[in-house]
């Protein structure tokens, strides 16, 4: 059976702010595939590289898998996951925002997805509260808007893509 190692919301950048490698104790023999599913880094147009030849010194990266999570849109623009996905390529690893992957008997459904805002029914009422206390909507922006902070919309928007 092929051995699926899934790593979320690592952070690397505060590791390597840190001088600590997070994966220094892990053990990697025998991942058939290595899926880092969110949030590698802040700033990951800048930082990803830097996170993926890291990891690149403990699992060759035709092993890795990676897509974005929301932290990793920071300073960059929504819209611009093409940057991503070639960071990710140079590397040799794989984009797979969007993507299928299925390995033996099991199937994953790779994407960021955001949220619908729905908790509780009230979608305006979300949203707004939502551009009020969470950093994505002053730390994301959307380039085919002039660059404009990203909205609720913008996300809500995403999350129906990412289900469809
Ligand atoms: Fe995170």
């Amino acid at each position: 059976m092929p051995k699926i190692l899934i790593l979320a919301d690592l952070h690397h950048d505060f590791w390597q702010e840190a001088g600590k490698d997070p994966l220094a104790n892990a053990d990697f023999s025998g991942v058939d595939l290595l899926l880092i599913a969110g949030d590698l880094s802040n700033k990951a147009h800048v930082r990803w590289k830097y996170a993926l030849a890291s990891i690149g010194q403990h699992i060759n990266l035709s092993k890795v898998c990676i897509f974005p999570g929301n932290h990793d849109y920071y300073d960059g623009r929504l819209d611009r996951e093409d940057k991503l996905e070639a960071i990710a390529q140079g590397m040799g690893a794989r984009f797979v925002q969007q993507h299928e992957i299925i390995l033996g008997r099991t199937r994953l459904l790779c994407c960021t997805l955001w949220t619908d805002m729905m908790l509780g029914g009230n979608r305006g009422r979300n949203g707004a509260e939502a551009m009020e206390r969470m950093n994505d909507f002053r730390c994301i922006r959307v380039e085919r808007e002039h660059y404009r902070k990203l909205r609720p919309h913008h996300t809500t928007d995403v999350h129906a893509r990412h289900l469809g």
